[in-house]
């Protein structure tokens, strides 16, 4: 269990970075909902200091990416990739065999992120997120199987 301060103001932060990073998002996550999450044993916080974070849910042998966040200033650097290998090796050490995650289907850049580490398209939400303009968007659900060797 994480201490109650470094949680708040680690919260606090990450959720400086979650609004920078989704300008359309219409509710990014509060700095309050961020340490409800840190402090949860279940789930599990990747983060590159003032750059980036990954939040993710851990439920037996799988679990799914909650939220993923790299500040527009440091996108396009490798960062995302190298905060999702390292949960994925974090998890492997835990024992988990599945990775899922949930993205708009106009997301682009993170779609082709997650493909290149290996996550496949496994389902489809339909009109699943809202933007600031009042569209709805779908989510793709993807997966990514643990087990084997390869990335
Ligand atoms: C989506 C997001 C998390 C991606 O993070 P990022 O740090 O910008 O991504 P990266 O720089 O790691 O990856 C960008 C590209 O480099 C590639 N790359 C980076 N490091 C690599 C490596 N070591 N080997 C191979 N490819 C690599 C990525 O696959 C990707 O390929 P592309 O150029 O074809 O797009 C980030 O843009 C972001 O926060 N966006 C806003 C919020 C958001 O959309 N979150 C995801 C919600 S599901």
């Amino acid at each position: 269990m994480l201490d109650k301060k470094f949680a708040e103001s680690t919260a606090e932060s990450l959720a400086l970075i979650h609004k920078e990073s989704f300008p359309d998002l219409v509710k990014a996550f509060s700095s309050q909902f961020i340490s409800s999450l840190i402090k949860n044993d279940k789930v599990l916080l990747v983060t590159q200091e003032k750059k980036g974070f990954c939040l993710l849910r851990l439920s037996g042998k799988e679990s799914e990416i909650i939220t993923m966040a790299v500040r527009p200033q440091f996108q396009g650097k490798g960062i995302g990739y190298s905060i999702i290998l390292e949960a994925i090796e974090l998890l492997k050490e835990t024992g988990c065999e599945k990775m899922f995650l949930e993205v708009a289907s106009n997301n682009i850049r993170a779609i082709r992120l997650y493909s290149k580490l290996g996550f496949n398209k496994c389902g489809l939400r339909k009109q699943y997120y809202k933007n600031s303009n009042g569209k709805n968007i779908d989510a793709i659900i993807m997966e990514k199987n643990l087990m084997g060797l390869a990335l």
